[in-house]
Protein backbone atom coordinates (compact mmCIF):
# COMPACT_ATOMS: atom_id res chain seq x y z
CA UNK A 1 0.00 0.00 0.00
CA UNK A 2 1.42 3.47 -1.02
CA UNK A 3 1.82 6.28 1.69
CA UNK A 4 0.90 9.38 0.70
CA UNK A 5 1.47 12.79 2.88
CA UNK A 6 -1.10 15.79 2.75
CA UNK A 7 0.79 18.31 4.10
CA UNK A 8 -1.06 22.11 4.07
CA UNK A 9 -1.45 25.46 5.47
CA UNK A 10 -4.98 27.18 5.58
CA UNK A 11 -5.35 30.83 7.53
CA UNK A 12 -9.55 30.41 6.64
CA UNK A 13 -9.89 26.91 5.95
CA UNK A 14 -10.19 27.16 2.07
CA UNK A 15 -7.33 25.04 1.51
CA UNK A 16 -7.85 22.87 4.75
CA UNK A 17 -11.15 21.71 2.64
CA UNK A 18 -8.94 20.98 -0.63
CA UNK A 19 -6.61 19.09 1.57
CA UNK A 20 -9.36 16.65 2.89
CA UNK A 21 -10.72 16.35 -0.37
CA UNK A 22 -6.96 15.01 -1.56
CA UNK A 23 -6.83 12.83 1.33
CA UNK A 24 -10.09 11.24 0.21
CA UNK A 25 -9.22 10.91 -3.37
CA UNK A 26 -6.15 8.84 -2.41
CA UNK A 27 -7.60 7.01 0.56
CA UNK A 28 -10.34 5.85 -2.26
CA UNK A 29 -7.60 4.66 -4.84
CA UNK A 30 -6.39 2.44 -1.86
CA UNK A 31 -3.22 4.60 -0.05
CA UNK A 32 -2.60 5.30 3.13
CA UNK A 33 -3.20 8.79 3.21
CA UNK A 34 -2.64 11.25 6.09
CA UNK A 35 -2.93 15.20 7.01
CA UNK A 36 -0.36 16.44 7.99
CA UNK A 37 -0.25 20.59 9.32
CA UNK A 38 2.52 22.26 7.84
CA UNK A 39 4.38 23.22 11.29
CA UNK A 40 4.39 19.04 12.00
CA UNK A 41 6.52 17.99 8.94
CA UNK A 42 9.84 18.13 8.67
CA UNK A 43 12.45 16.64 5.70
CA UNK A 44 13.32 13.58 7.30
CA UNK A 45 9.34 12.98 7.14
CA UNK A 46 9.87 12.90 3.70
CA UNK A 47 11.47 10.05 3.65
CA UNK A 48 8.23 7.99 5.35
CA UNK A 49 5.74 8.95 1.92
CA UNK A 50 6.08 7.79 -1.14
CA UNK A 51 4.03 10.75 -2.68
CA UNK A 52 3.50 14.00 -1.06
CA UNK A 53 0.73 16.90 -2.08
CA UNK A 54 2.02 20.24 -0.68
CA UNK A 55 -1.31 22.99 -0.11
CA UNK A 56 -0.62 26.64 0.34
CA UNK A 57 -2.85 29.01 -0.21
CA UNK A 58 -1.51 32.63 -1.88
CA UNK A 59 -0.44 34.61 0.58
CA UNK A 60 1.76 38.05 1.01
CA UNK A 61 2.07 39.27 -2.25
CA UNK A 62 1.81 36.33 -4.68
CA UNK A 63 3.95 34.00 -1.88
CA UNK A 64 3.52 31.33 0.24
CA UNK A 65 2.47 31.67 3.64
CA UNK A 66 6.00 32.83 5.37
CA UNK A 67 5.84 31.85 8.73
CA UNK A 68 4.86 27.86 8.78
CA UNK A 69 4.88 26.72 5.39
CA UNK A 70 7.63 28.41 3.74
CA UNK A 71 10.21 27.36 6.22
CA UNK A 72 8.76 23.98 5.97
CA UNK A 73 9.15 23.66 2.06
CA UNK A 74 12.65 25.31 2.14
CA UNK A 75 13.69 22.45 4.61
CA UNK A 76 12.04 19.38 2.49
CA UNK A 77 12.79 21.04 -1.46
CA UNK A 78 16.39 19.12 -1.48
CA UNK A 79 14.12 15.98 -1.10
CA UNK A 80 11.87 16.23 -3.89
CA UNK A 81 13.79 15.39 -6.73
CA UNK A 82 12.02 12.00 -8.39
CA UNK A 83 9.32 12.12 -5.72
CA UNK A 84 5.83 12.30 -6.67
CA UNK A 85 4.46 15.77 -6.00
CA UNK A 86 1.13 17.33 -5.82
CA UNK A 87 0.44 21.10 -5.51
CA UNK A 88 -2.71 22.80 -4.24
CA UNK A 89 -4.30 25.94 -2.89
CA UNK A 90 -6.92 28.72 -2.92
CA UNK A 91 -6.11 32.29 -3.62
CA UNK A 92 -8.33 35.64 -3.26
CA UNK A 93 -7.87 38.85 -5.74
CA UNK A 94 -4.89 37.55 -7.68
CA UNK A 95 -4.82 35.59 -10.82
CA UNK A 96 -2.82 32.22 -9.20
CA UNK A 97 0.41 33.96 -10.03
CA UNK A 98 1.74 32.29 -6.52
CA UNK A 99 0.78 28.71 -8.11
CA UNK A 100 2.39 29.29 -11.63
CA UNK A 101 5.52 30.60 -9.49
CA UNK A 102 5.63 27.69 -6.60
CA UNK A 103 5.13 24.99 -10.52
CA UNK A 104 8.01 26.34 -11.40
CA UNK A 105 10.34 26.46 -8.46
CA UNK A 106 9.28 22.42 -7.92
CA UNK A 107 9.77 21.32 -11.53
CA UNK A 108 13.10 22.84 -11.27
CA UNK A 109 13.68 20.69 -8.07
CA UNK A 110 13.04 17.76 -9.90
CA UNK A 111 9.92 16.36 -8.28
CA UNK A 112 7.73 14.50 -10.75
CA UNK A 113 4.37 16.29 -10.92
CA UNK A 114 1.51 13.74 -10.93
CA UNK A 115 -0.89 16.31 -12.50
CA UNK A 116 -1.20 19.69 -13.00
CA UNK A 117 -1.72 21.84 -9.70
CA UNK A 118 -5.03 22.01 -8.41
CA UNK A 119 -6.35 26.00 -7.50
CA UNK A 120 -9.87 27.19 -5.88
CA UNK A 121 -10.79 30.84 -5.90
CA UNK A 122 -11.17 31.55 -2.09
CA UNK A 123 -13.73 28.55 -1.10
CA UNK A 124 -13.58 25.24 -3.53
CA UNK A 125 -16.28 24.57 -5.52
CA UNK A 126 -17.39 21.13 -6.64
CA UNK A 127 -15.10 21.06 -9.41
CA UNK A 128 -11.93 22.00 -7.37
CA UNK A 129 -12.89 19.47 -5.22
CA UNK A 130 -13.23 16.85 -7.38
CA UNK A 131 -9.79 17.79 -9.28
CA UNK A 132 -8.49 17.68 -5.42
CA UNK A 133 -9.73 14.22 -5.17
CA UNK A 134 -8.22 13.27 -8.97
CA UNK A 135 -4.86 14.68 -7.38
CA UNK A 136 -5.68 12.26 -4.56
CA UNK A 137 -6.07 9.30 -6.71
CA UNK A 138 -2.61 10.29 -9.11
CA UNK A 139 -0.79 10.48 -6.21
CA UNK A 140 -1.94 6.94 -4.70
C1 LIG B 1 -2.40 38.13 4.45
C2 LIG B 1 -3.08 37.65 3.19
C3 LIG B 1 -2.43 37.76 1.98
C4 LIG B 1 -3.03 37.35 0.79
N1 LIG B 1 -2.38 37.49 -0.39
C5 LIG B 1 -2.98 37.09 -1.54
C6 LIG B 1 -2.32 37.23 -2.80
O1 LIG B 1 -1.20 37.70 -2.90
N2 LIG B 1 -2.99 36.82 -3.91
C7 LIG B 1 -4.25 36.29 -3.87
O2 LIG B 1 -4.79 35.91 -4.91
N3 LIG B 1 -4.89 36.12 -2.68
C8 LIG B 1 -4.29 36.51 -1.53
N4 LIG B 1 -4.94 36.33 -0.33
C9 LIG B 1 -6.27 35.70 -0.31
C10 LIG B 1 -6.16 34.21 0.10
O3 LIG B 1 -5.25 33.52 -0.71
C11 LIG B 1 -7.55 33.57 -0.02
O4 LIG B 1 -8.47 34.22 0.84
C12 LIG B 1 -7.53 32.08 0.27
O5 LIG B 1 -8.81 31.54 -0.01
C13 LIG B 1 -7.16 31.77 1.71
O6 LIG B 1 -7.06 30.38 1.85
P1 LIG B 1 -7.20 29.66 3.27
O7 LIG B 1 -8.69 29.74 3.64
O8 LIG B 1 -6.75 28.26 3.04
O9 LIG B 1 -6.35 30.41 4.24
C14 LIG B 1 -4.33 36.76 0.85
C15 LIG B 1 -4.98 36.64 2.09
C16 LIG B 1 -4.37 37.07 3.23
C17 LIG B 1 -5.09 36.91 4.56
Amino acid sequence: MSKVAVVFWSGTGNTAQMAQAVVEGATVAGAEAVLINASQFTADDMDNYDAVAFGCPAMGAEVLEESEFQPMFDSVESKLSGKKTGLFGSYGWGDGEWMRQWEDQVRGDGAQLVADPVTAHEAPDDTALSDCRALGRSLA
